[in-house]
């Protein structure tokens, strides 16, 4: 996937990064965390960063104060690629039960944008990077994989290597009692990916010499499948941390996430 965005991956990451990031900032929450999560200084990144990996290690087990799940693995009901966007791909793929694993075990390498003024909408970035992601769910597919056939239904296992995630998302703040409360109002996520790998059990209703040739193509021209899912699937993802950020951010009002001084 060249410098494509990869299948959901370090989207999580990307995410958590930045719910890391977030949070950070919420000491605020340290009564709600048990975990020594401190405030940092606005302009301090590698503060930031060492709160956004206490953060990620805290969400892999789940913040039921906060109504966050365990998000290892992070789940996704399901995730649908219909395609025929080119001559060498035309396949349809559901996936459901998505497990995505590993996603909290990212390396922050950065968090910028964040910001006293509250008055124009704040771009944050960060980044990270994750050695091995697995995606694990049920699957159906059906086309063309290079004008090979493909169709069948069973498990699917995508092997992710050396996920780079970049995670762009514009807060916005709210007024309320006098107190300013951040949303996050979009949310980008880009990845680029060393290699997939995957296996589908049960391809040609479990006939292994077909299975095994079309298992070898894909693999052999992974960027083919891809290029087209990744954006499927970082959408959802998207989704998902829009939702899960909304959690965090809820009640602690922004002015209380960073030291002032
Ligand atoms: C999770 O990451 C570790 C360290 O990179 C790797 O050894 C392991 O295979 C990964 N597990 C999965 C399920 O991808």
């Amino acid at each position: 996937m060249i410098l494509k965005p990869i299948f959901g991956s370090s989207h999580m990451l990307v995410f958590l990064a930045f719910v890391a990031s977030l949070f950070i900032q919420s000491c605020v929450l340290a009564v709600e965390f048990p975990e020594p999560v401190t405030k940092c200084h606005f302009a301090d990144e590698k503060c930031m960063i060492e709160q956004g990996h206490k953060l990620m290690k805290k969400a892999a087990t789940g913040v039921p104060e906060r109504d966050i799940p365990a998000l290892e693995p992070l789940k996704l009901d399901k995730i649908e690629m219909l395609g025929d966007k080119n001559n060498a791909l035309k396949v349809d793929l559901v996936m459901s039960d998505v497990e995505f694993h590993n996603y909290t075990k990212a390396r922050i390498t950065s968090i910028k944008g964040f910001s006293k003024d509250l008055s124009k909408p704040m771009k944050i970035v960060s980044q990270n990077v994750n050695p091995r992601i697995t995606i694990k769910s049920k699957y159906k597919i059906s086309g063309n994989i290079l004008v090979l056939p493909i169709r069948g239904e069973g498990e699917l296992t995508m092997i992710l290597d050396n996920v780079k995630t970049r995670f762009t998302t514009t807060l916005k703040a709210e007024e309320r009692d006098g107190k300013h409360f951040v949303y996050a109002d979009t949310l980008k996520v880009e990845t680029q990916v060393d290699n997939v790998h995957t296996d589908m059990t049960n391809l040609f209703n479990g006939d292994k010499t077909l299975s095994n040739s079309i298992l070898q193509v894909m693999n052999e021209n992974w960027r083919l499948l891809s290029d087209d899912l990744t954006p499927v699937i970082n959408e959802a993802l998207a989704n998902k941390m829009k939702e899960l950020l909304s959690k965090f951010f809820k009640d602690i009002p922004y002015e209380d996430y960073f030291l002032t001084d």
